[in-house]
């Protein structure tokens, strides 16, 4: 959690980082932070509360400086005020030090500093870093001006590193050494973006995609110099290290919101686009003519054929994807095939050998949770593959096999086109395992894969037609208290990601049920004018469905039904008080269109009361914390 930007170069370095902080809002914005030095002094300026705060206390009292770093925080230690804000700075104010992560020793080390005589500031586990620093650059031999203070700064960073244990992402200012910068990354994101006579650092890309496209990703253990014009990485033990240099291929405006007033809006709609994206140059043809899954360079055929079980592992929104996967290769596999929360895996001491397949599904690929399931399934000898957005990412780099959702930028907080990106991908490498297993028919294999493929275009056209029904139904939520979402097979993973839209973003209160279940308790709850979310996309479940939307009507509850064209003959309006009607596909692929209505209706639900969409509260977008 947290943001990190940092400038070497020849502009204002002010500027850089707060407009970097700016993208990076997404990962923390409980406070922020920037320091810069001009040769003379390093200067900090924090504020609590959102970047528009630092923003003010900048145009107040600007720092001068062309090298710099910066933060925006999601509080871990100490409250979110403006002394716990980053940067941090050791005793004499001349080292600035701005982390994301957490140290988790810092207490005996905070002890063992102010023994030494160390003032601490702010109650965060991130100051030890900067007196750490601070305190073995005094104390190592050596010392005088320029080379000789960088290297001796570096030293004492990784003195200083290898005290401490936990995660972190850090960069390092000093007054004295202007002209670099130090930065160090285990567990925690961190890029390097190259320019002519400038680089640049940053928790994730789209910080600094506006001045270069040439990224390096550092791995974990890397310590690197960075300079106006020179980048050095090395390893903790001083072993130098070649990170490879990638061009990222977006354009710097899909990080823009584009006329879109939040980027979940824009990013609901641009699902079309994305779904297009995840499945490019992943489906070709047999000699027939007949569609045929491409996934031989992802993932081999041997694994394929290899595999007796699949287990998907992820949290939050991609854990419903996960959930939505396993149904998928149940009905399409012979293999036994189960979806784990990523923070509860490791506590289910699950039994997993080389015939095991672990999906790990993580739009960031930094998730602390989902990665720390992916080492421990590694730990027990499985195969692993990493369905993730962001190349490069942690996720990507230690798993077996990747296959990126190639979705794009995903700003918001709330996941949507990641959400049906990895959907895509999930159903395709279904397809694709269940065929070269022979478990799926060739013919039913075809048809699939041509439906998929042709969902963007139904998506396109159902984006716009249904966005006015579903925000009217939103604007009635107004001052609604709590939101059931009810479904049965596919339906029901659907309603989970469905209600977690809904509260991480509106904060009403939702709850998803297999419509089954009501009857056991939940029932109880229901009473005159409660909002019930009835999802019927299936139609071998559909009667089914509409007994359990009868027994939520009858303890009055206000219904939408979201259901599928073909029922539109059917006489719901004693069943539903509203029905939404969804373009057909294949049943088995209805729930990749069905979450679409329900993202916009959780969006004009938190419009229409006022809730800062894209911000909401207490959350951020990638947690790299556990
Ligand atoms: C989605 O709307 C959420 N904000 C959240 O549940 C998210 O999906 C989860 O934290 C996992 O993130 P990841 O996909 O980056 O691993």
């Amino acid at each position: 959690m947290c943001g990190i930007v940092g400038y070497i170069g020849y502009r204002p370095a002010a500027e850089v980082l707060v407009d970097g902080l700016r993208r990076l809002e997404y990962r923390g914005y409980d406070s922020a932070g920037v320091a810069c030095t001009n040769n003379i002094r390093l200067e900090v300026a924090k504020s609590a509360g959102r970047l528009d705060n630092l923003v003010k206390e900048l145009a107040k009292r600007p720092l001068e400086g062309q090298s710099g770093i910066a933060h925006t925080r999601w509080a871990t230690h100490g409250a979110p005020t403006d002394i716990n804000a980053h940067p941090h700075t050791d005793c004499t104010g001349t080292i600035g030090v701005v982390h994301n992560g957490i140290i988790e020793n810092y207490l005996e080390l905070k002890a063992w500093l102010i023994e030494k005589g160390h003032k601490f500031s702010s109650e965060t586990d991130s100051e030890i870093l900067a007196h750490l620093i601070e305190e073995f650059a005094v104390s190592s031999v050596g010392g005088g001006s320029g080379d000789a203070h960088g290297a001796r700064l570096y030293k004492a960073l990784t003195k200083a590193l290898s005290v401490v244990s936990g995660s972190y992402a850090l960069v390092v200012l000093d007054q004295h050494q202007p002209d670099l910068l130090l930065a160090a990354r285990q567990d925690s994101p961190l890029i390097i973006g190259l320019g002519e006579g400038e680089n640049f650092l940053a928790s994730d890309m789209p910080a600094i995609i506006k001045y270069t496209r040439r990224m390096m990703v550092l791995e974990d253990g890397d310590v690197a110099v960075v300079g106006r014009e020179k980048v050095m990485v090395q390893k903790l033990d001083g072993l130098p290290v070649e990170r490879h240099l990638f061009i990222v291929d977006w354009d710097p405006g899909r990080t823009e919101k584009e006329g879109y007033d939040h980027f979940m809006l824009k990013e609901i709609h641009e699902q079309p686009a994305a779904l297009r994206a995840a499945l490019a140059g992943r489906v070709g043809f047999d000699t027939g003519g007949k569609h045929l899954p491409k996934l031989e360079q992802v993932l081999p055929a041997s694994v394929a054929a290899a595999c007796r079980e699949a287990v998907f592992v992820a949290a939050g929104t991609a854990y419903h994807a996960g959930y939505l996967g396993r149904e998928w290769w149940r009905r399409w596999t012979d293999l036994p095939v189960q979806a784990e929360l990523a923070s509860e895996f490791r506590y289910h001491h699950p039994h997993l050998d080389r015939h095991s397949l672990v999906v790990i599904v993580s739009q960031s690929g930094e998730t602390a949770d989902t990665l720390a399931a992916l080492r421990e399934a590694k730990r027990r000898g499985a195969v692993t593959l990493a369905v993730t957005n962001v190349v490069g990412s942690s996720v990507a780099r230690e798993a077996d096999y990747v296959l990126y959702t190639q979705a794009g930028p995903e700003i918001a907080v709330a996941s949507t086109k990641a959400y049906t990106s990895q959907l895509a991908c999930l159903a395709l490498t279904g397809i694709y395992i269940a065929s070269t297993r022979g478990e799926m028919d060739q013919n039913r294999a075809a048809a699939l894969l041509g439906e998929l493929l042709a969902l963007n275009g139904v998506m396109r056209e159902m984006i716009p037609r249904l966005e006015p029904e579903v925000r009217e139904v939103a604007v009635e939520w107004g001052r609604t208290a709590d939101v059931y979402y009810i479904g049965r097979g596919l339906d029901y993973p659907l309603a989970m990601e469905g209600q977690l839209k809904l509260k991480e973003i509106s904060y009403i209160h939702a709850e998803a049920l297999a419509a089954g279940e009501l009857k056991h308790g939940t029932l109880a709850l229901i009473t005159e004018g409660t909002p019930v979310v009835a999802l019927a996309t299936q139609p071998q479940l559909f009667d089914k469905m509409v007994s359990n939307i009868k027994e939520v009507k009858a303890r009055g509850a206000e219904v939408l039904l979201l259901t599928g064209e073909n029922n539109r003959h059917r006489p719901l309006v004693d069943v539903a008080d509203k029905v939404i009607y969804l373009p057909e596909v294949d049943p088995d692929l209805m729930p990749i269109i069905a979450a679409v209505p329900l993202q916009l209706l959780a969006y004009y639900a938190a419009v229409n009361r006022g809730c800062d969409v894209d911000h909401p509260r207490n959350l951020a977008k990638s947690v790299t914390v556990e």
